[in-house]
């Protein structure tokens, strides 16, 4: 179906408070940003045959992220769960660009997949509700940042959601939707059929900081850092008790490598300043880790320290004696 006929449908959606799903017309996804989880959230929707357009201000890394794609779809292929054929459809489905105008004339959905920063997702919702066609669907898939405000910059508050996708995206099963203030039930309702149509498991919560994940998620990390910045138990000791105490997949200390510390320290601010009430203040070592540039995985060290090509887990030397001290 072409996009012209779908429009009526969609417009629909828009202007009556329905609980309608329109998932089925949805055809063409913009994803705008490149990194960790756009790539991720292009290889989902491509493989499931959407036409996907990749945006990213830099052309590094839509090239780093079609690399990423096709090696992630070479994973699949070697645990023969895809065929070299489906990776060349899949691959075929995606289009990048660097121009934000023309990566989404034709949309249906756009999913903003850019950096962590307020004043970044507002400048970037302008410019979307600018120039997206009046039937698409605007979401967003920051880890804590208001749905409701986003959605105040826009001429669309009912067509605009939280579509938050795990990482891997590929292998994490869970999409939390977040539904802001304003949302319409037909949009809630259409990314709920969506988000099955890809093989993931919808859940759907209000707009409050941190929504559910990271609310109750980061807190949990930050206490452990914060155990660790007393010295109360090392990185090894407080990740293992973690994991064969509480049949955690990973400790706490090296989810945060994961995840990025500048992610996690940007989520605890919001959980702190939205709630008002110091038990979410960052610690301080957080910040630290952060301000001197000891971001995880991406950096190179954090509480672990990684060789790239090197699966073995070693705990940073700055953690090494196991009692971090004063
Ligand atoms: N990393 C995670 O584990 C995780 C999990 C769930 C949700 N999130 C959320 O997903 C979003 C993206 O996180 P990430 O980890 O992929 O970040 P990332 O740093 O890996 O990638 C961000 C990308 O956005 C691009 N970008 C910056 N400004 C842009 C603009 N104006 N237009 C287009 N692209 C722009 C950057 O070039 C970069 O490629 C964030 O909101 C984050 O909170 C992250």
């Amino acid at each position: 179906m072409s996009t012209t006929t779908l429009e009526p449908k969609l417009e629909k959606a828009m202007t009556t408070e329905n609980n309608e799903s329109y998932a089925q017309n949805i055809k063409n996804i913009t994803v705008i940003g490149a990194g960790t989880m756009g790539n991720g959230i292009c290889h989902v929707f491509a493989q499931c045959g959407y036409k996907v357009c990749m945006m990213d201000v830099s052309q590094d890394a839509l090239n780093k992220a079609m690399a990423t794609i096709s090696k992630n779809f070479d994973r699949q292929i070697a645990k023969q769960s895809i065929s070299e054929a489906d990776k060349e459809k899949a691959l075929a489905n995606i289009a990048t660009y660097t121009t934000m105008q023309e990566s989404m004339a034709n949309a249906d959905l756009v999913i903003e997949a850019a950096t962590e920063n307020i004043d970044l997702k507002i400048k970037i919702f302008k410019e979307i509700d600018a120039h997206a066609p009046e039937h698409c669907i605007l979401s967003t898939n920051t880890s804590s940042i208001s749905i409701t405000r986003i959605s105040s910059h826009t001429r669309r508050m009912g067509k605009v959601i939280g579509m938050h996708f795990m990482n891997p995206v590929p292998v994490m099963k869970l999409v939390e939707i977040i539904n802001g203030y304003a949302t319409d039930k037909s949009t809630t309702n259409t990314i709920i059929e969506l988000s099955k149509s890809l093989g993931k498991v919808p859940c759907v919560v209000n707009d409050y900081p941190g929504f559910i994940s990271n609310r109750i998620l980061l807190p949990m990390i930050n206490e452990a850092i914060l155990s660790l910045q007393e010295g109360v138990a090392g990185v090894e000791e407080i990740d293992t008790i973690m994991k064969l105490g509480m049949a955690h997949p990973m400790g706490p200390l090296q989810l945060a490598d994961f995840i990025g510390l500048d992610t996690c320290y940007s989520i605890m601010n919001v959980l702190h300043m939205g709630f008002g009430n110091q038990k979410y203040a960052p610690a301080t070592l957080l910040a630290n880790m952060v301000q001197a540039g000891f971001l995880g995985v991406k950096s190179g060290e954090g509480f672990y320290k990684y060789t790239p090509g090197s699966k073995e887990l070693v705990v940073s030397e700055r953690f090494g004696n196991k009692k971090w001290q004063h």
